[in-house]
């Protein structure tokens, strides 16, 4: 695994929310929910210096602490087109586009934007809700050629074969937890599809949402059975990717 990472540190921060730090150093967030995360240790609220903040939709379970961040650490965000537009609109200059297919260079890691079924909006302070986009998954290759998939809120699809074969990610970050998302039998299959020789379960905890179903020992289960081989790695809040 270490070697694996090549010097690459991944920590689960709850639900979605992924913090890396790259070989050269740089701090890259993906989908902050933090501050109104019940699954999120207090002392991991706060995260400190930021470069980059990825974000996969508008949902605010992905989305919440975006501005905020993006504000106090002068990070710059990466998301689709319409997402950009409306933090461009909030006053939040240093904003990526990237559209499904196509990548972008950022910072010390290549930053390719996939496919994802689900949907995004933003809810606005008045209850209102504005378009978001479509929502995205990203493939993320960093300095040391470590590559890893964050698929973002999705139902498996067919094409997750079609980005094992391009870009063969070492590691699959699967929603997991059903009802909003693919549940663990389909997530076994995303890993099957996917080619992958490890994947991380995220957006499961009853804590956040108690509608969710999916658990990690479920999937699990159908991994052993679905995707042979594949090592499931079960994080807690504050957990560093390791074994
Ligand atoms: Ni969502
Ligand atoms: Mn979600």
């Amino acid at each position: 695994m270490e070697q694996m990472l090549g010097g690459t540190r991944i920590t689960y921060l709850g639900h979605s929310t992924f913090r890396f730090v790259t070989p050269g150093g740089e701090q890259i967030i993906i989908d902050p929910f933090l501050t109104n995360n019940p699954h999120t240790p207090e002392d991991l609220k706060r995260v400190g210096e930021l470069d980059t903040i990825l974000i996969t939709h508008g949902h605010f379970d992905h989305f919440d602490d975006v501005e905020s961040l993006a504000a106090q650490t002068d990070a710059g965000t990466v998301s689709n087109f319409e997402i950009m537009s409306y933090l461009q609109g909030q006053g939040i200059e240093k904003a990526v586009p990237v559209m499904k297919g196509g990548s972008a260079q950022v910072g010390g890691i290549k930053v390719t934007a996939t496919h994802a079924f689900h949907s995004s909006s933003i809810a606005l302070d008045d209850g209102s809700m504005i378009y978001g986009g479509e929502p995205l998954g990203f493939v993320l290759e960093f300095e040391s050629g470590f590559k890893l998939y964050h698929a973002g809120d999705t139902a498996v699809f067919g094409d997750m074969r079609l980005i094992g074969e391009l870009y063969s990610p070492d590691v699959a970050l699967l929603p997991i937890g059903d009802r909003l998302t693919m549940g663990p039998f389909e997530a076994a299959h995303a890993a099957r599809l996917l080619g992958v020789n490890h994947v991380v379960p995220m957006h499961y905890s009853p804590e956040v949402m108690p509608i969710f179903t999916g658990t990690p020992e479920k999937f699990q289960e159908h991994v052993a059975t679905i995707a042979p081989g594949v090592s499931v790695h079960v994080m807690e809040p504050g957990d560093d990717l390791e074994s």
